[in-house]
């Protein structure tokens, strides 16, 4: 067979990466793909450092579209990242009839509906694995392992950047700004750390993965998204102490109602697995009604992790080439005239369990006054602890943990209960999944 000739679109971390795997690993992929997949072209609007990454193997340019419309070029991998630029040189490729590999998942999950439509038009493949979990298999898994399943629900670690901040609370016991910092010097989060610990990244994440799990399409818009920011170290050692610990999680579960789409900090209970994944390191726990839970685990970013999933789907597309597009693995699993309209829930129709800490004056019939609106409301109390008093205070921290209950119920309750005079401030609110 032809060498498949590849156009990579932006040479920083993964771009690298993956020049550097495709290289090292050539002959290996000729004899798993049938064929040799060539880096032919490099875009970069840093001419010179691609050059020199580059050293020649590869002819460099700074204008991305001479990639995106080169005859010779049969994929685009597009890596520059950014919704606006990328997804007009996704388009022109597809166009131009060409495949496209991307790790964009913020594009995907913003516009991927009209990316793969015209991928579908244009009878081309449009493949992803890098843009969920980094070195994961998850795509895959999702939408080729698992294909025998009624997919139940998905919760996923899928941000390095915040699970590595709530692993340095918990381990240091320090505040959240603190490991922040420490997280920019080492180079996991980025200067603006926005997207990665107000949840946005995990949001395009999920999107994605409840698109491939239960046929839906992407729906961005519909994902709660909480971030990290207000979680103090307090309620992260309370939570250790009641045996849970605090994980930023992706959750998409499928009701009878509709779909629940969620990110937010969760208590999770120590014993689980996915409760022991630490630092940077990502993990997704998937359940089908057949297979039963299943747990995904490694690296969800970096130059060389992510480039293996890029290259595992360069390999994908170029053994898929010359076969009958209507007989491909569709792009969102399930066939393109099959995706579903169910509904996606509002935030009050979800169904969790809870962590509420309040802070009380320490005097005889609060607590009664508390359960009393809490069993009004048919909340249930699963475990209650009173903290010591706050040195120099009369305010003591009470926490409780709920069972299982529709999140309007417990809005209304946490209303009425910061309403009586002898709570103070706002009661802190965080969701519990027990995962059994
Ligand atoms: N910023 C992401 C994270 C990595 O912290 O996990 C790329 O998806």
């Amino acid at each position: 067979m032809k060498p498949i000739n590849v156009g990579l679109l932006g040479i920083g971390t993964v771009g690298c990466g993956t020049f550097t795997v495709l290289q090292r690993n050539q002959e290996e992929i000729a004899r798993r793909a049938g064929c040799a997949i060539t880096m032919k072209m490099v875009a970069d609007k840093d001419l010179d450092k691609a050059q020199a990454l580059v050293g020649g193997r590869a002819v460099v340019t700074a204008d991305a579209h001479e990639v995106v419309n080169h005859p010779d070029i049969d994929i685009v991998v597009e890596l520059i990242g950014g919704t606006v630029i990328a997804k007009k040189l996704i388009l022109k490729a597809i166009l131009n009839g060409k495949h496209v590999v991307t790790a964009n998942k913020a594009l995907l999950a913003q516009h991927g509906n009209e990316i793969f439509a015209a991928a579908q038009k244009k009878d081309v493949m449009v493949a992803f694995e890098a843009a969920v979990g980094g070195g994961i298999p998850i795509i895959k898994s999702l939408r080729e392992g698992l294909t025998a399943n009624r997919i139940e629900w998905i919760a996923g670690i899928i941000n390095g950047t915040s699970n590595f901040i709530l692993s340095g609370m918990r381990d240091k016991g320090a505040d959240f700004s603190d490991v922040l910092k420490e997280a920019q010097r080492l180079g996991y989060a980025e200067a603006d750390p926005t997207f990665d610990i107000e949840g946005v990244d995990a949001a395009h994440k999920l999107t994605i993965m409840a698109a491939i799990g239960f046929g839906i399409p992407m729906q961005f818009g519909a994902v709660y998204t909480e971030g990290i920011t207000k979680l103090t170290r307090e309620d992260i050692r309370y939570a250790e102490e009641l045996g849970y610990r605090i994980k930023l999680l992706g959750i998409a579960k499928r009701k009878e109602k509709g779909i629940e789409l969620r990110v937010h900090p969760t208590l999770i209970p120590a014993r689980r697995l996915i409760a022991n994944v630490e630092g940077v390191m990502n993990a997704i726990l998937v359940k089908g009604d057949a297979v039963g839970q299943t747990m995904y685990y490694g690296a969800g970013a970096g130059a060389e992790p992510t480039a293996s999933a890029v290259v595992a789907d360069l390999v994908d597309v170029a053994r898929m080439l010359t076969s009958d597009p209507e007989h491909r693995v569709p792009h969102l699993a399930f066939q393109p005239d099959q995706l579903s309209d169910i509904a996606i829930l509002p935030m009050g129709e979800v169904e969790t369990s809870y962590y509420l800490r309040l802070k009380v004056y320490d005097k005889p019939g609060v607590l009664a006054g508390i359960t009393r609106i809490l069993a009004d409301l048919g909340i249930s109390i699963d475990a209650m602890v009173q903290k010591e008093p706050h040195e120099g205070e009369d305010l003591v921290d009470i926490v409780m943990l709920t069972h299982l209950m529709v999140e309007k119920h417990v809005d209304a309750a946490i209303r009425k209960i910061e309403a009586l005079p002898v709570v103070a401030g706002k009661v802190t609110r965080i969701r519990l999944e027990e995962f059994n």
